[in-house]
């Protein structure tokens, strides 16, 4: 491939390691950062941060239709808690970035629209499902948390994709955009990073 750089895997660091995976998945560079360190030209456009949120979440929809599934299977309160915990260190990663990166530069617009104080108590009230889901004792009411948390996921995702995306795309220039999804690997790198370290 033009531009491929010799070497081996030893003696590389995690971030290294996730760069170079990337590379090779399905011959593709997938991040962002690879085009650069490539030098590579491509006839394709950089991608925006919109588009890498749209695709978490399309992610998190897959999680969602499979907590549907299976929770009310689930024998124990510890199961339910499991997949809760799980559920909860996903979407706390992925609602940090989203907050820090997009809604933050948008809080003025939200705010015009009565939305900002709205995102925020979705927020809050799925948080409080997925705590309640892990502390109550009965498994009835544990599942009956989780899968709350789950369908309030899905409606507030709805309604970014609905209304921040879109005024994302409005009032920001399309070069933003692509910048904001360059630190939003930057923020993922740094986070498996340390993960692994
Ligand atoms: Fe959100
Ligand atoms: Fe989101």
């Amino acid at each position: 491939m033009p531009g491929d750089k010799p070497g081996n895997s030893h003696g590389r660091t995690a971030p290294e390691r996730l760069l170079e995976n990337r590379k090779t998945v399905s011959g593709k560079v997938i991040a962002p950062e690879g085009f650069e360190d490539r030098n590579v030209i491509f006839d394709t456009v950089p991608m925006k941060i919109t588009e890498a949120l749209l695709a978490e979440h399309a992610v998190f929809h897959n999680l969602f239709d499979y907590a549907e599934r299976t929770v009310p299977r689930l024998k124990t309160v510890a199961e339910v808690r499991s997949l809760a915990h799980l559920v909860e260190a996903l979407l706390l990663a992925h609602s940090h970035t989203e907050e820090q990166l997009l809604v933050e530069p948008l809080e003025h617009c939200l705010e015009q629209i009565g939305h900002r104080q709205t995102f925020h108590q979705e927020h809050q009230e799925i948080d409080d499902h997925l705590k309640r889901a892990q502390t109550v004792r009965s498994l009835k009411q544990a599942r009956h948390h989780l899968l709350a948390a789950v369908v309030s996921s899905r409606k507030h995702f709805d309604k970014e994709e609905r209304i921040v995306f879109p005024l994302a795309e409005q009032h920001l220039k399309s070069r933003t955009l692509t910048e904001l999804c360059s630190t939003w690997t930057e923020h993922r790198n740094r986070a498996i990073g340390q993960d692994e370290a």
